[in-house]
């Protein structure tokens, strides 16, 4: 592969940051491929999000936008229902996630599963020149590599998975587990955000398949084929998102948080509407902080932005239903006619907005129940003033903690540990804050997304030789 051959991104959705709600919404996964294409002659070939009429689908949209190719398709109703709210979040996901109480295992979702990924290669296959090189992306597309090389695709395929991959005890409960993990074996190059969902992959593979496993190398090797199974800690675009703090939007944002909190301190957290994200915990956290220190409901103010997610899952109405009941409760327990404790919020924000919310907070809550990486925890640190930087409280169970050892890690299931660390953040001293922001900005600013780019990338051009 050399440096400028062409770069193939294949995910589900195709996302080009543009207009106003789109960060809040849109999740980790494409902001990032968004970066990393820009640069290059890059095509990007996913889903349109649409729902297009009935029958067989095969229209592909092309479109050129800030140096990025994209070509979308429109899926069928049923395609929609069995692939993306069926087999993709409603197993996949939950599972993934460590939810086996919300997972579903049907096998009209399942068949919907291959067919999409079968679609998807018929119609990207047309698309591919030889010395492309393609990644594909998330849960949602793990047998496309494998459906790729039986058309005969020859081009170095890698894939990368954003989120958790689960320890073997609980993905042994999906039905035909077996077939799912040997098409990711057709894949030359396989990534992973930490070392943990590493090591449960490689575990899996080594113990189910009794593939013969290298843990030096990550080397992979069943029925004769080998792939390279690592850790690549994906990162924000710090250059891009640290230059936000310049624009006019940021500014306004921090000040219109600022006035309106008048004076107390502003905590904030920042999550697509899903319960993987720890948003009721982190509610029962506020609640018993409150409990323990009434006389502190007047210096704080908790600020949740939540734009709504996959909708049509029911596991994600329930979810949405459970949050207005805690956030109600809390604030018809705490208010008073000057003072609202909680913020509740369910739409999205730019990322020029979002910088100015987080440099207004002075702490920042992300506590997911179980999280792939998580870039807010990233964004948060980059937006904060290095003279007067705020506290981030992180979940340990977020993939970001490995690298983020200093910030104040807590446990999202336990009420007492969120209260206790919001106490400790209310309270803690300059001094301290500035050093736990030094250690913290230094990998957010130096694992970003362009070296996650470029190592992923490099690995998977020497897979091979
Ligand atoms: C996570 C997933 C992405 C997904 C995003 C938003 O970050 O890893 O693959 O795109 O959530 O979810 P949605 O279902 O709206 O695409």
């Amino acid at each position: 592969m050399s440096t400028d051959a062409r770069l193939v991104v294949i995910s589900n959705r195709v996302a080009v940051p543009k207009a106003r709600g789109a960060a809040g919404a849109q999740g980790g996964l494409a902001g990032a491929l968004h970066s990393a294409l820009k640069s290059r002659k890059g095509l990007w070939f996913g889903w349109s999000g649409e729902e297009s009429g009935t029958g067989r689908t095969g229209n592909i949209a092309t479109q050129t936008n800030d140096g990025v190719t994209t070509a979308t398709i429109d899926l069928s109703q049923s395609d929609i229902e069995e692939y993306y709210n069926g087999y993709a979040n409603s197993t996949l996901w939950p599972l993934f996630h460590y939810r086996l109480d919300l997972a579903k295992y049907e096998r009209e979702t399942g068949k919907g599963y291959e067919r999409v990924n079968e679609r998807f290669a018929e119609l990207v296959t047309p698309l591919l020149e030889d010395d492309d090189v393609v990644w594909v992306h998330d849960y949602h597309l793990i047998p496309l590599g494998e459906r790729l090389k039986s058309r005969g695709c020859k081009n170095r395929i890698g894939f990368f998975l954003h989120i958790p991959w689960p320890a073997t005890r609980l993905f042994v409960s999906l039905p035909y587990h077996e077939r799912l993990v040997r098409t990711m074996l057709h894949y030359d190059l396989v990534g992973f955000q930490t070392q943990e969902w590493l090591d449960s992959f490689l575990h899996y593979c080594r113990t189910e398949l009794g593939a013969d496993v290298d843990e030096g190398t990550g080397e992979v090797t069943l029925d004769g084929r080998t792939t390279i199974a690592r850790a690549y800690p994906i990162g924000i675009d710090w250059d891009h998102f640290s230059s936000l703090g310049q624009s006019k939007e940021a500014w306004q944002a921090e000040q219109r948080l600022n006035d309106s909190t008048r004076g107390r301190t502003a905590m904030i957290g920042v999550d697509r509407l899903d319960y993987s994200k720890g948003l009721p915990e982190r509610l029962d956290g506020i609640s018993r902080f409150f409990d323990q220190h009434p006389e502190r409901t007047r210096d704080l103010v908790f600020v949740q932005i939540a734009p709504p997610s996959r909708e049509d899952v029911d596991s994600y109405q329930q979810i949405r239903a459970t949050l207005e009941q805690k956030a109600g409760q809390i604030n018809g327990a705490r208010s008073e006619v000057d003072l609202v404790p909680v913020r509740y919020v369910n739409r999205g924000y730019t990322h020029s907005e979002l910088f100015g919310f987080f440099r207004a907070s002075k702490i920042g809550l992300v506590t997911p129940l179980r999280d792939g990486m998580n870039l807010v925890a990233k964004e948060y640190i980059a937006a904060q003033d290095p003279e007067d930087p705020g506290v981030l409280i992180l979940s340990r169970f977020a993939g970001a903690a490995g690298q983020m050892q200093d910030a104040l890690l807590v446990n999202p299931h336990s009420p007492d540990d969120l209260a206790h660390a919001i106490r400790i953040a209310l309270d803690m001293p300059l001094e301290e804050r500035k050093e736990r922001y030094n250690s913290l900005i230094g990998t957010v600013q130096d694992d970003n997304v362009q070296v996650w780019t470029r190592n992923f990338l490099a690995d998977l051009d020497s897979s091979r030789d």
